[in-house]
């Protein structure tokens, strides 16, 4: 007879940027900004990725677009792929994603897709430690999780290969 396996996701709720710890604050504040540079002309949607590194240094990533719309990319990708390039060692701290639209400086909930949780997950087991998750939710709340991990419960990883 099956049984039911529950899997619950809890996250922090902070109502705006304010409440959120200095750091958590300052790595929102470079993913709004990174929003800037996406090239979303097909979504009009612009994402911000910033990365908060061990040494405390930020490095951000936003979306890339394509006519060929599967060959963009994510802005939590960008910011990762681009970093671990040159960065295979340097610890990730903190992650943090916002979205607005292109005609807007409200921004808007953005929690990384299920691609993005994989990867982020990935990296979190390559270094060893947890990568801290700061999303933007609507109406300027906030939404915090300790690990890319708790987003994506049953996740696939090199275990599964054996
Ligand atoms: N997008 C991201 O950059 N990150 C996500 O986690 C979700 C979606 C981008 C992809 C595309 O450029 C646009 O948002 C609309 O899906």
């Amino acid at each position: 007879m099956a049984h039911k396996l529950e899997v619950i996701i809890k996250v922090d709720v902070f109502d705006s940027p304010e409440e959120l710890p200095e750091a958590e604050k300052n790595v929102l504040t470079a993913a709004q900004q990174a929003t800037q540079n996406a090239y979303a002309p097909y979504s009009g949607f612009l994402v911000g990725t910033a990365l908060l590194l061990e040494d405390g240094s930020v490095h951000t990533g936003n979306n890339q677009e394509n006519a060929a719309y599967p060959s963009g990319l994510c802005a939590e990708r960008t910011a990762l792929f681009g970093f671990r390039t040159n960065n295979p060692t340097t610890k990730i701290r903190m992650l943090a994603v916002t979205a607005r639209p292109a005609h807007s400086t409200v921004y808007q909930a953005a929690w990384p897709c299920g691609s993005c949780r994989q990867v982020i997950t990935e990296y979190e087991t390559r270094q060893g430690s947890p990568i801290k998750i700061i999303m933007q939710a609507d109406n300027g709340q906030v939404y915090c999780c300790n690990s890319a991990s708790d987003l994506l419960p049953l996740q696939f990883s090199g275990q599964n290969l054996g």
